[in-house]
């Protein structure tokens, strides 16, 4: 049984270097990439993303963040590839995130963090949608 994901190198990912890492972790991992493009993200289409959070204190920087440069946007597929990425990701939380996980090698802020993956079929369904809408 494969699934979908929705994932995001953030612009902090892109301008550090770190497109071809995450690339290549994915790959590393198993998964496939299905969709892949470098986009700059409008702000609206930011507003949905991360539509869960607009109540949160930091909803008004998170938006200021994700639309502050070009971001790479990724279908990526496999057995169980929302978790599994999340896996690689790491928390949320840099200094939480294991050694080894990308947030855990590469970032010490939340907020600059460097990836973004679905947490749910449901959330990746929806973001795949949003970011995708043409994909079959
Ligand atoms: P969240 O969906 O909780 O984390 P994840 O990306 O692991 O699914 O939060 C979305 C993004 O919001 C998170 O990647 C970084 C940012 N964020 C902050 O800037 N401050 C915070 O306190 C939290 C919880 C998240
Ligand atoms: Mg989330």
């Amino acid at each position: 049984m494969s699934e979908r994901t929705l994932v995001l190198v953030k612009p902090d990912g892109v301008s550090k270097g770190l497109i071809g890492e995450v690339i290549s972790r994915i790959e590393n991992k198993g998964l496939s990439l299905v969709a892949l493009e470098l986009r700059t993200v409008a702000n609206d289409i930011a507003e949905e993303h991360y539509a869960e959070h607009k109540d949160k204190p930091f909803f008004g920087e998170l938006l200021e963040f994700i639309t502050s440069g070009p971001v790479v946007a990724a279908v990526v597929e496999g057995p169980r590839a929302i978790e599994g990425f999340r896996q690689l990701a790491g928390a949320t939380d840099p200094i939480k995130a294991a050694t080894g996980s990308i947030r855990g090698d590469y970032a010490l802020e939340v907020q600059n963090n460097i990836v973004h993956g679905s947490d749910s079929p449901e959330s990746a369904e929806r973001e795949i949608k949003l970011w995708f809408p043409n994909l079959s």
